[in-house]
């Protein structure tokens, strides 16, 4: 087996001095696939991508057995070497574009930028120029020079995404870390989105971590699913083993899903027991 791209072994993260305990001995690996992390709001999904590109604040305390990625102790390296990781080595794309592109500035020498800032000795603005319009036909954008040309305010939510994740691979990254990416989207463009994804994921053979409360989106998008349940991971399964799994918090997730066959005027709460949090911590 190849070393793994990322490696968690028992990431605590805590918040308000130890009163918040966002994410709880959470252990896991990415390699060269498409892992998600599904749970419900708070359960800690962001809290753990945050931790790997260590964007938490200042005030959040974060303890490990191990917390790496390939070479790198995410623990203890400095912030000159994690500016060389983000970014440039791991790639975060969030939830509204919008947010996260500038907008006074247009969206090509936005991407020109970012290639600029990672690879400043490659050839300079001419070559960037070349390089974001490559990059813009690689996320299927049809008219690469003047969606250049456009400011953020100037062009639709699935076309900000797209111009995000192209920003994203301009940077040639080996991991990326999609928080809830396409939420923000409307059905179709949410799957075409990440189709793209998918397939720009697959085809570089990078490692993805998909974030996402939606259970039926992670399953058919990645191959194996972590299951977050008050900052703990209740569960990781292949995602074509879902069916078969064990823990009642994920039982009642895969119960709640609306199926296309079976419609279903409102979805059943989920019965929590607070035996699921201590059963966990037993066994760590
Ligand atoms: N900066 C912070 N300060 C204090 N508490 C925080 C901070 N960031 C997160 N938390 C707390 O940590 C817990 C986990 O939050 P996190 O954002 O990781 O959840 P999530 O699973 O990503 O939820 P969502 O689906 O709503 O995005 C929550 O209880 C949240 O309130
Ligand atoms: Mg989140």
């Amino acid at each position: 087996m190849t070393a793994p791209l990322i490696e968690a072994a028992n990431l605590e993260v805590g918040f308000g001095g130890g009163k918040i305990k966002a994410v709880r001995s959470v252990s896991f690996t990415l390699g060269r696939e498409k892992l998600g992390i599904v749970g419900e709001s708070g359960s800690g999904k962001s809290t753990v991508g945050r931790a790997i590109m260590r964007l938490l604040p200042p005030t959040a305390r974060v303890v490990a057995d191990r917390l790496r990625f390939q070479e790198i102790d995410l623990l203890t390296a400095s912030n000159r070497d994690m500016v060389h990781v983000r970014g440039r080595r791991i790639g975060l794309i969030l939830q509204d574009p919008k947010y996260s592109l500038n907008p006074v500035m247009r969206v090509g020498e936005q991407i020109a930028e970012t290639y600029l800032q990672h690879y400043p000795a490659a050839g300079g603005k001419a070559a960037a120029r070349a390089r974001v319009l490559e990059m813009l036909n690689a996320v299927k954008i049809r008219d690469p020079e003047r969606v250049a040309r456009l400011y953020p305010h100037e062009i639709s939510g699935g076309m900000g995404q797209r111009v995000m994740i192209a920003m994203m691979l301009i940077a040639e990254p080996e991991v990326m870390i999609a928080d809830e990416p396409t939420s923000a989207l409307d059905v179709t463009v949410r799957l075409e989105v990440l189709s793209l994804l998918d397939e720009l994921v697959t085809r570089r053979n990078l490692g993805l971590i998909l974030i996402s409360h939606d259970l039926n989106l992670v399953r058919r998008f990645c191959d194996r699913v972590i299951i977050m349940y008050a900052g703990r991971i209740v569960e990781t399964l292949a995602a074509s083993q879902l069916g078969e799994a064990r823990h009642p918090y994920t039982r009642g997730l895969l119960a709640s899903l609306p199926s296309i066959d079976h419609k279903v005027s409102r979805l059943p709460t989920l019965k929590r027991d607070p035996s699921w949090i201590d059963a966990v911590e037993t066994n760590s």
